[in-house]
């Protein structure tokens, strides 16, 4: 392969591959572990409190712990993201 291609790919991962990766975590663990206290209505109530990406971290790490989840912070992470790209849409 020439150098070329081989940046070419590395660069199309960077854009597409962690991010897609992401969500497909963030869903499973949403559907796995974040189900027995509440569906998706909290994400898309009009009064909602949750009103940045700092705060659903936070929201996402106290909800894990009250379930009794240790996660790492790129769960959270990965599952602030699957949240926001589904249901918040922070800018
Ligand atoms: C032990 C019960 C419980 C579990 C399990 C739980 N939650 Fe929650 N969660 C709550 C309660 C209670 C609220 C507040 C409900 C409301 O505001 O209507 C809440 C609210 C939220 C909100 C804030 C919604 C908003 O914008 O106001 C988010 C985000 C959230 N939960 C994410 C999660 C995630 C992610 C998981 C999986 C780790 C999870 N929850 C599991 C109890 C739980």
């Amino acid at each position: 392969m020439s150098r070329y291609k081989y940046s070419l790919l590395i660069f199309s991962w960077g854009l597409f591959g962690p991010a897609q990766a992401d969500l497909t975590t963030g869903q499973h663990l949403v559907a796995t572990h974040c189900t027995g206290c509440h569906d998706a209505q909290p994400y898309t109530n009009p009064n909602r409190r949750v009103q940045d990406i700092k705060a659903l971290k936070e929201q996402v790490k106290m909800c894990a712990r009250a379930n009794g989840l240790k996660w790492t912070s790129d769960a959270i992470d990965a599952v602030a993201t699957y949240l926001d790209q589904t249901y918040y849409h922070f800018p």
